[in-house]
């Protein structure tokens, strides 16, 4: 079974087909970062305009590359949730109109399914239920995993999600957008220790997680040592900022583990890219007996095949979506 996943959520363009909710024949995603970087940020209204220009092309790139048309497609599938609603709609409109004209079932997935999805590609058999740190541009999520298809959310922000920490410090210290992988890189030459930021609501007794003051009191460490006309090392800078972040992300994902009495935990999202937390978190988890899964790097950040994987197992579930169905910013 051959399944179209558009996705548009946020600034990427992206479709891929997925045979089987397993064998990626292809996945295209067109970067929209270009037009995002002069701001620092994603612009909404650019977004969604550059997914008008692009979704069309990337579709047919999609659908050109696993060699199929649409008329080997069997189901087509988009997210319609949570992300900016402009870009949100692009993909769905373009999904229900291919739908109607194809005559093929559609079905509406979750962007959260799909980032935990993303795991299963290598790891077909992981355990469940199983604990996922969901981290991306728009989302810091502890859940409870008990099918590709349903979660619980144990823990969450209760402010800034921990990418836009990373793309907001990266913003302030001019270093370009999006700030993830570039802070990811300069904090390898980096002395994690050098500055002591606090990391927010690490003795919290919930799960939730909170990023925006620590960003703060790197702006204010930042605007001080200038001020001051002290010695500023950003390597030293993004370093702390990152070490900070990362001990309450592992400090609080291996809780919920240890809670639950989980052994598996599985990392997604664009900030599941990131190496230390990689590295710290796998670490940390071997002590404590709990094994750490992963997706490819293509796979961390918004792409369609996850989007495909996900809808593989609602449409066996039985799920279809109407064409009127809509999209929405929140869960
Ligand atoms: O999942 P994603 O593509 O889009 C959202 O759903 O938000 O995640 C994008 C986010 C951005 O904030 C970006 O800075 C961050 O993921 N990111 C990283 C890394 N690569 C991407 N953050 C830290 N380290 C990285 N290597
Ligand atoms: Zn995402």
């Amino acid at each position: 079974m051959n399944i179209l996943g558009i996705e548009t959520s946020c600034d990427d363009t992206a479709a891929a087909v997925v045979a089987d909710g397993q064998k990626i024949l292809s996945n295209v995603i067109s970067s929209q970062n270009e037009f995002h970087a002069k701001y620092g940020g994603i612009v909404p209204e650019i977004a969604s305009r550059k997914h008008v220009e692009l979704i069309l092309y990337v579709i047919q790139a999609a659908l050109d590359s696993a060699g199929v048309t649409y008329n080997e497609i069997d189901v087509i599938a988009a997210t319609n949730r949570p992300g900016l609603v402009g870009s949100l709609l692009v993909g769905l409109s373009a999904a229900k109109s291919i739908a109607y004209c194809y005559q093929k079932p559609f079905i509406g997935v979750n962007h959260l399914l799909g980032h935990v999805y993303a795991n299963f590609f290598e790891h077909p058999d992981l355990k469940l239920p199983h604990i996922s740190l969901t981290v991306s541009g728009g989302h810091t999520l502890v859940m409870y995993i008990t099918s590709p298809t349903q979660y619980e959310i144990l823990g969450h922000t209760v402010d800034d999600a921990i990418g836009e920490a990373y793309d907001k410090v990266a913003k302030f210290l001019g270093l370009g957008y999006p700030g993830g992988p570039i802070i990811d890189n300069m904090a390898k030459d980096g002395n994690p220790e050098a500055i002591d930021f606090p990391s927010p609501l690490i003795h919290s007794k919930d799960l939730n997680f909170s990023f925006s003051g620590l960003k703060t009191a790197v702006i204010r460490y930042v605007t001080e040592q200038q001020r001051t006309g002290q010695s500023l090392n950003y390597a030293d800078v993004v370093a702390s900022f990152q070490r900070a972040a990362i001990k309450v992300l592992v400090k609080k994902v291996l809780e919920a583990a240890q809670e639950k009495q989980i052994s598996t935990i599985t990392l997604s999202g664009g900030v599941a890219a990131n190496s230390a937390l990689r590295e710290i978190l796998i670490q940390e988890a071997r002590h404590n007996g709990v094994q750490v899964y992963y997706p490819p790097l293509i796979l961390c950040t918004d792409n369609g095949a996850m989007i495909a994987g996900a809808a593989y197992h609602l449409y066996q579930q039985g799920v279809r979506s109407g064409l009127d169905l809509g999209a929405y910013a929140s869960l």
